[in-house]
C-alpha cells in the first residue's frame, strides 16, 4: 500500500466510539511470552480455538489470513470484535494483548519484526498490523524504529486510549515502553493489505509523519545503552538475532 510505502507506519485518528472495559478485562488470557511480560486473548486464531501461534504451525499451515473467530471470546467482545472486522479487510491473527509495565531498556530489548508473512502466496496483499489502544496510557509509547541500530530512526507514538496505527510490523523494528502501574491493553490484528484497507486508512486520517514524543535525554542515553548492550548479549549467546524474521528458522 502506497501510505505505508515512505514510512512503514501510519498513525490514524483516535478512536472514537464508546469502549467497555469489560471487553478486554473478562476475556479468556493465555501465557505468552511476546515483548515483555505479556499476555494475550485471542479472538480470532487458525482454527477457532484459543491459541496464539502463528498460522503455519497448524495441520494445514496456512498464511495469517483467514482467522477464525472464537465464539466464547467474541460473546465477552462484541464491540471489539465488530472494530476489527468493520476494516473490512481479510484479518488473520486478532487478539488482545495485556503488558505489564516496564522501561525504555526493556523496550529496546524487546524490539522485533513480526513474522507476518510466511506462506503468503506471491501476488496476495502484505500482511500488516492494526493497533488500537484500549487502555489509556498516554505515558506510554509504540516506539518504532526503521533500523534496530539507528537510534535516529526511532519515533515514540503516545498511547491514551483509542489511539490507532497501522504498521508494516515485518519491516519495522517495534515495541511498547509502558510507564504505569497497571496493565495496558491493545487490540492487535493482522490485516491482508489491499483496497479494503487502504480505503479504511483513508477514511481514517491517516498521518505517516509523526513527531516523536520527548523523552529525556539522559535516561535515553542510560537505557539505550543498557537495552543494547543486553540485545547484544542475547544474540551472542544464541549466535543469532531472534528478534529478527527468518524464515528457515522454527
Ligand atoms: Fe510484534
Amino acid at each position: 500500500m502506497q501510505i505505508l510505502e515512505e514510512t512503514g507506519y501510519v498513525v490514524l485518528s483516535s478512536y472514537a466510539g464508546d469502549v467497555i472495559p469489560a471487553e478486554w478485562l473478562e476475556l479468556e488470557y493465555v501465557d505468552w511470552l511476546s515483548s515483555g511480560v505479556t499476555r494475550f486473548a485471542p479472538l480470532a486464531s487458525a482454527q477457532g480455538d484459543i491459541d496464539c501461534n502463528g498460522f503455519w504451525k497448524f495441520d494445514p499451515p496456512k498464511a495469517d489470513k483467514d482467522g477464525v473467530w472464537i465464539e466464547s471470546q467474541t460473546q465477552i467482545a462484541p464491540a471489539l470484535t465488530a472494530r476489527a472486522q468493520a476494516i473490512g479487510a481479510n484479518v488473520g491473527r486478532c487478539r488482545v494483548i495485556e503488558l505489564q509495565p516496564n522501561s525504555y531498556a526493556d523496550a529496546l530489548y524487546n524490539s522485533h519484526l513480526d513474522d507476518n508473512n510466511r506462506l503468503n502466496p506471491e501476488g496476495e496483499g502484505w500482511v500488516v498490523r492494526c493497533f488500537m489502544q484500549l487502555s489509556d496510557n498516554p505515558d506510554s509509547y509504540m516506539v518504532l524504529r526503521d533500523d534496530i541500530d539507528d537510534p535516529s530512526s526511532e519515533i515514540r507514538v503516545p498511547l491514551p486510549a483509542g489511539a490507532q496505527l497501522v504498521v508494516d510490523s515485518e519491516r519495522m523494528w517495534h515495541s511498547v515502553w509502558h510507564q504505569g502501574d497497571e496493565p495496558r491493553y491493545c487490540l492487535i490484528t493482522s490485516l491482508e493489505s489491499g483496497p479494503e484497507l487502504e480505503k479504511w486508512i483513508w477514511e481514517n486520517d491517516p498521518i505517516n509523519h509523526v513527531e516523536s514524543a520527548h523523552i529525556d535525554p539522559w535516561l535515553e542515553a542510560v537505557q539505550r545503552e543498557e537495552g543494547m548492550s543486553r540485545r547484544d548479549g542475547r544474540t551472542a549467546h544464541y549466535g543469532y538475532d531472534p528478534t529478527r524474521v527468518a524464515y528457515d528458522e522454527a
